[in-house]
């Protein structure tokens, strides 16, 4: 009981800790070619990361769920109530990415307003 009390405390912890949270930018159609796949397309909900994720190539194919938490310049209020976006990382945001995540432009706007620009958001690996 103690122990398993204690397993849950220190998992149920983790959990909520494990949530990063960085700056996304976004990028307009065409979604590919892209770093990982060349040419072949996986849809709408896709992404490229930098480095902080990148880890040379090895997030390709990792998904992403992503929640726009503030703004990331003087645009006020560019959340849109608490919506969440599942990406798949596609592509590599190179050095001197303005984010940590490059979203679709199709990703961005589910989650945000696309005239911010860039936001803050909380992502986490699913
Ligand atoms: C986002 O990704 C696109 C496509 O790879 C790229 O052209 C663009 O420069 C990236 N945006 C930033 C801010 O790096």
């Amino acid at each position: 009981m103690k122990v398993s009390l204690t397993v849950c405390m220190i998992l149920c912890l983790t959990s909520i800790v494990h949530a990063d949270q960085g700056k996304a930018v976004f990028f307009e159609p065409p979604y590919s070619p892209s770093a990982c796949y060349g040419t072949q397309s996986y849809g709408n909900m896709v992404a490229g990361v930098s480095d902080a994720l990148w880890n040379n190539g090895r997030a390709c194919g990792k998904s992403y769920r992503v929640k726009c938490i503030g703004g990331a310049n003087e645009a006020p209020h560019p959340c849109k109530n608490g919506n969440t976006a599942v990406v798949k990382v596609v592509d590599y945001c190179k050095a001197g990415c303005q984010g940590i995540i490059n979203l679709s432009k199709h990703a961005f706007s589910t989650i945000a307003d696309p005239d911010a620009g860039i936001i803050q958001v909380e992502f986490n690996e699913v």
